[in-house]
């Protein structure tokens, strides 16, 4: 997690530069430490002052201004968890092959010793040029891990490859280099968002779940280095990459997609909240008015979570607890009679906790007893349920 660390962020020339701004920004929000050395080209492009605002921090840009007391190109490569160069020019490309140090940056890197992520940006030509492609590849040998820039329009009015990837993406790339891969070859099945049971042709049953407790789990789960299988009821579209995802509609969907997936599974992790009743009869046209009250019959749907955990062999199976009153209570008969390892408790009633926000107030029930957690964000949470089957 990005949460806490140093990252040093080298800003060199190129326009891509007024899009660092907002990398800071997105980095400080998810609780960085930063600290930011600009080449004087960069400073041609945004002033070092809008960067101290953004980054929350001091900029360097000169190396011989300092104190008696103080080597700073030194102690930043000492301070670093990680140093970020982005936008990375061409010309600072290539003084990096060759162990130049003729300014703040290249000296900082030189006396670094630990990882060093890039993200270039520049013309296509110079992008595709044989000079700066071997300096590329020299770099990847020794390890550098680079963010490939993309193909756009650039500023130069040329469409190609050169320009530097979206800050979001290159948090997203951060994030994943700082989260340990602690679920390598686990396989992990999610279940997220309601289920839906029809009564007509038009109309159907549901509840009010978002689906984010969900896809929090899944994306970190992936992040976290697991094959993660989600399946999903019908919510609003949410961002994941590298995750199989299978859409269901209603519980009997669901409990052939996990049947699907469970022998050879780790973990199921039954965030959905499937609806509890189907209607005993569809009509398979719509239900006209009639002027009068109209009762539909219906009948309990399988409870998913009792069966697949009838067929559990060594994975750990994790239920929900959605409770508007005796929580604690209704999660424990809710492990003991669905014969889970772990219920997640919340009450929907609570401020912050339940559908539709981002954060939850949960408690983690199993065998061993009850551990009350704090306020947190879903995505938090997500992670203190993935550290249960680490
Ligand atoms: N669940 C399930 N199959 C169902 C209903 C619920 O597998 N037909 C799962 C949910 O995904 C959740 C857990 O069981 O992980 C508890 O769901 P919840 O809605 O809190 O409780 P129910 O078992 O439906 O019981 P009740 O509605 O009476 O509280």
């Amino acid at each position: 997690m990005i949460d806490g660390k140093n990252i040093l962020l080298g800003v060199t020339g190129g326009i891509a530069s007024y899009k660092v701004v907002d990398l800071c920004s997105r980095l400080v929000k998810e609780g960085a430490n930063l600290k930011i050395i600009m080449t004087k080209a960069a400073t041609k492009f945004v002033s070092p002052l809008t960067f101290e605002t953004m980054g929350r921090c001091k900029v360097y840009t000169d190396i011989f201004e300092g104190h008696h007391d103080h080597v700073y190109h030194v102690d930043l490569a000492k301070w670093a968890d990680l140093f970020l160069i982005a936008p990375l020019s061409a010309n600072t490309l290539a003084k990096i092959t060759y162990g130049i140090a003729d300014n703040f940056l290249t000296a900082c890197l030189l006396a670094y010793d630990k990882d060093l992520i890039v993200a270039p940006a520049m013309n296509s030509n110079m992008y595709t040029n044989v000079a700066t492609q071997k300096n590329l590849l020299t770099l990847v040998n020794r390890g550098v891990k680079i963010i490939e820039p993309s193909e756009g329009l650039l500023a130069c009015n040329v469409i190609g490859p050169g320009r530097m990837e979206e800050p979001e993406n290159i948090v997203k790339y951060i994030e994943d280099y700082f989260t340990e891969k602690d679920l390598l070859n686990k396989k992990v099945i999610v279940t997220a968002g309601p289920t839906i049971e029809p009564i007509d042709y038009v109309r159907y049953i549901t509840n009010h779940s978002s689906g984010k407790m969900g896809y929090h789990i899944a994306n970190e789960a992936k992040k976290r280095g697991a094959e993660v299988i989600l399946i999903s009821g019908p919510v609003e579209p949410f961002k994941i990459s590298g995750i199989k995802k299978v859409d269901i509609k209603t519980n009997l969907d669901l409990q052939k997609e996990i049947d699907k997936e469970f022998t050879d599974s780790d973990a199921l992790i039954m965030a959905a909240a499937p609806t509890d009743y189907k209607v005993k009869d569809v009509a398979d046209k719509k239900i006209k008015k009639s002027g009068q009250n109209l009762s539909l019959d219906l009948i309990e749907n399988i409870d998913i979570l009792k069966y697949i955990s009838s067929k559990k062999d060594k994975q750990i199976v994790i239920g929900f607890a959605a409770e508007t009153e005796n929580l604690i209570k209704n999660a424990q008969k809710k492990l003991n009679e669905k014969k889970v390892d772990y219920i997640i408790a919340n009450n929907l009633k609570m401020e912050g906790a339940g559908f539709n926000v981002d954060t939850n107030i949960a408690s983690l029930v199993s065998k061993d007893g009850v551990e009350h957690l704090e306020k947190m964000t879903k995505k938090e949470l997500a992670n203190k349920i993935l550290d249960l089957i680490k």
